[in-house]
């Protein structure tokens, strides 16, 4: 069952009622100031750092769901409203909302009202928009109240949830005209103040929650509406709110509008205030003004879109499919830039205050977002590079508004530095731009260093940190963060991340192994672009030897082992009782080149198919662990079928993708991707639950009792992997060092599709025919009417560039 649809044109997922199965959330803002807001006006908003900085609450887990947000009632004798269906939930005569791209549109009508309300955060300022146009359907005259309410967050968002006997008495505001000022801490250590204003003059507001609401009342039923009339509270400690009431009169057929701005504003110590106990405020009313008429808001509203259709301009498909158009050309690269953008903080699903900037997953997520931002991607390569200790290990994770390693976490998880090699060869290959390599950023430690030097701390972490077969040392986990096999974790609540047990642990992962020897040989390039010939060499032995453990220890019978434990007995085989097999080593091992030449990759291949393979996708491991399994950790802590103990876990799903195009396998490479991809699933959203439009981390099992049903929409490294095997390896459009490579994979039954690529400065217009019907392989490539040797296009002097390909 559907629960709205796809608007192309517009770029818009289109939702045709309320009562979804989760909240669907969209995210507005890209820079500094960022909301999130769900398909009912639910959500919060902060400035930078979703823990440290938030600006309106959200209670996470409550009851109903999603409650808290961005609230507007519209009240008339004596009856009341909300035009976004929350809180008040009335029945609503029409509904409609588009989540676009940074925006959110929710349109209804109730009573001969038809009210638009419209979100964003305007491009370069720390302000979220909202503009709300009221029209009157009926053909005679009508006397209206328009409410507003939101929460104010103190700020730290976790303090904000657990500290009440300070933070109930710390409240303060101040009431301007139509704006409500936020001014909590203000009079000591904070040098910030949000505010709330409205473009037109106010009949009355409120700023002390119980007097809005009225003690013992939900947002559904706030004392001032069934009263009619704002109290004028002003907030001394307890819940500072804001709330505006306008009265409005509207003709038979009359529209009006208004523009409600929820800013941030930061004042320097000496110009905090304008006379003492008030606020200075000019910089808020600068703000306020530039955005207080329709037209000014309109045209931020166009700049917003520009800006999308540029970031969006890089890479597009004409294909048949138009769910894998919409896919391609429009979610998956949003869901990318809101990855980079969020990282793991806020979502529906991650509350914004747990985690900071994973090393190992932003370093992912750049693989889906070099193309549309590369400067800002090299910025974060060299953040993230600055939270790499000497020997190449790595803060685990770091706080957005500080940069600085997270010690809560630490390090030690062996597969980190890895990834700041896959990341700085993405960024080269995909701009040529090698000078990121003599790029100065010191380690952790304040050492001198370039970001060449970071790359071989990373390669030789590896090298220095082998076990008993020549295998990569694990440490306490690798990117499976719940295979903790150096940790044996019996006390109830103890941090699976964090336990630190048996660091003397000869564990060793297959896993890492596999992502040595696919990303070795980029490392090995770019020494010799360094001219580092003996370094170079050095690398090549390691990978051989490493290729040589794998060959040795790293095979079960048909399939590539997961790990050795800490007692050295095999994770991932047919000798175990439970996780025979797992799917992460049978992706990267393939992808480093193992097994393709005696078959073992086919067999592999195979037995993922077998094992693995769902309606809903393929599983992270089979069979589902029963019991807990102290060596294991807490891949065990999960009923089966869920999360890491045998869902399906969609970003690992894309390193099979991938692994099925190197052998050959197109037809199975977009069957899987097919299987998780959520435009592919929109038609189960009953089932799905979560967002058609975003991947969801993960999908429940066979073992699960919810199978199908995904969870963790939105922040996971999904979006990254499943655009680089879509667009890299299944649709074959691939940034190598030496330019852009066209090698498509797909089911022999496609007939061609186009591509319109931006790459180095030059636009690409492929035309990929499939005369033949082959998976793969091409004939013939002619680069404006002319034939060009090999499969990589190098030329990028031109403009604009017409690339004809014939597969076969
Ligand atoms: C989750 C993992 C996640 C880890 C670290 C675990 O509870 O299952 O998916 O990587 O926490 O945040
Ligand atoms: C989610 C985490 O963000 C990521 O770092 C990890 O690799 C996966 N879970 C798998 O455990």
């Amino acid at each position: 069952m559907k629960y709205g649809y796809f608007d192309d044109q517009r770029k818009e997922y289109v939702i045709e009622r309320p009562d979804t199965p989760y909240p669907w959330i969209n995210y507005l803002g890209s820079e500094e100031f960022f909301g999130l807001i769900s398909n009912t006006g639910g959500g919060y908003s902060f400035y930078k750092d979703a823990s440290k900085r938030r600006l309106t609450r959200y209670r996470y887990n409550n009851v109903p769901t999603d409650s808290g947000g961005r609230y507007y009632y519209i009240y008339e004798n004596g009856n009341y409203f909300s035009p976004a269906w929350a809180p008040q939930k009335s029945e609503l005569d029409s509904y409609q909302c588009r989540h676009g791209l940074g925006y959110t549109v929710i349109e209804s009508e109730k009573n001969n009202l038809k009210t638009e309300m419209k979100f964003f955060v305007p491009k370069g300022d720390n302000a979220e928009l909202h503009q709300i146009k009221i029209k009157n359907l009926a053909d005679s005259r009508r006397k209206l109240k328009l409410f507003s309410f939101l929460e104010f967050c103190l700020y730290d968002a976790e303090d904000d949830m657990t500290n009440f006997q300070r933070n109930f008495n710390t409240g303060e505001v101040e009431v301007d005209g139509s704006t409500i000022y936020h001014k909590t801490e203000y009079r000591e250590r904070r040098n910030h103040y949000t505010f709330y204003n409205v473009n037109q003059e106010i009949a009355g507001f409120d700023t002390d929650r119980e007097s809005f609401l009225g003690l013992y009342n939900s947002f559904a039923e706030p004392q001032v509406l069934e009263a009619g009339k704002s109290s004028n509270s002003i907030a001394h400690g307890w819940s500072p709110i804001g709330s505006h009431s306008l009265e409005i009169e509207l003709e038979a057929g009359e529209e009006e509008e208004f523009i409600f701005q929820l800013g941030y504003i930061e004042n320097d110590n000496d110009q905090k205030w304008e006379k003492p106990g008030v606020i200075n405020k000019e910089k808020a009313k600068k703000l306020m003004t530039k955005y207080n008429s329709s037209a000014k808001v309109e045209k931020a509203f166009a700049e917003l879109k520009n800006h999308w259709d540029k970031l969006l301009s890089s890479f597009s498909i004409e294909h048949p499919d138009s769910k894998l158009e919409r896919m391609v050309n429009t979610w998956n690269q949003y869901q990318n830039m809101v990855t980079y953008n969020l990282a793991r903080s806020a979502s529906y699903f991650e509350s914004g205050i747990s985690r900071g900037i994973g090393f190992r997953d932003s370093n992912q997520d750049l693989l889906g977002s070099a193309h549309m931002i590369p400067e800002r991607v090299k910025q974060r390569i060299k953040d993230l590079a600055a939270t790499q200790f000497e020997d190449g290990s790595a803060y685990h994770q770091y706080q957005p508004l500080t940069k600085k390693g997270n010690d809560k976490i630490g390090s030690g998880f062996n597969d980190d530095p890895l990834w700041l090699i896959f990341a700085v060869a993405a960024y080269i290959k995909e701009t040529g731009d090698y000078s990121i390599l003599k790029e100065e950023v010191p380690f952790n430690s304040g050492k001198e260093a370039v970001i060449f030097d970071h790359l071989e701390a990373s390669f030789m972490h590896v090298v220095n940190n082998l076990g008993p077969h020549n295998l990569p040392l694990i440490g306490h986990a690798d990117w499976n963060d719940c295979l903790n096999l150096s940790a044996f974790s019996e006390k109830p609540g103890e941090s699976f991340q964090t336990v630190s047990n048996k660091d003397d642990s000869p564990a060793e992962s297959v896993m890492i192994a596999g992502m040595f020897l696919t990303t070795g040989p980029d490392f090995i390039q770019l020494a010799k672009k360094m001219n580092k010939e003996k370094l170079a060499a050095k690398a090549e032995e390691a990978l051989a030897e490493m290729k040589e453990a794998v060959n040795k220890y790293g095979r079960d019978d048909d399939w590539f082992l997961r790990a050795y434990d800490y007692y050295s007995d095999k994770v991932g085989s047919k000798e175990n009782e439970y996780a025979e097999i797992f799917i992460e080593p049978q992706g990267f091992c393939i992808m480093g080149g193992i097994g393709l030449e005696d078959g073992f990759a086919e067999k592999t291949l195979a037995s993922v198919n077998q094992r693995l393979n769902t309606d809903h996708g393929l599983m992270i491991l089979d069979p589902t662990i029963k019991k807990y399994q102290l060596n294991l950790g807490e891949v065990s802590s999960y009923p089966p079928g869920y999360k890491e103990n045998g869902a399906v876990f969609c970003h690992n799903n894309p390193w099979i993708m991938i692994a099925e195009t190197i052998v050959g396998n197109g037809k199975r490479a977009f069957e899987y991707y097919s299987k998780i991809a959520p435009a592919y699933r929109e038609e189960i959203s009953e089932l799905h639950r979560t967002e058609p439009y975003v991947y969801s981390q993960m999908i429940a099992g066979k073992d699960a009792a919810t199978f199908g049903e995904a969870k963790n929409s939105w922040l996971t490294g999904t979006a990254a992997w499943n655009f680089v095997a879509i667009s890299q390896w299944i649709l074959g459009i691939r940034p190598e060092f030496e330019g852009l490579k066209i090698d498509p994979c797909i089911p022999t039954d496609w007939d061609g599709f186009k591509v319109q690529r931006k790459f180095r400065g030059t636009e690409f217009e492929i035309e990929i025919r499939n005369f033949d019907n082959v998976n793969k392989g091409v004939k013939k490539i002619l680069v404006d009417g002319k034939e060009i040797k090999g499969q990589t296009l190098k030329d990028f002097t031109k403009e604009k560039v017409k690339v004809e390909v014939e597969m076969g």
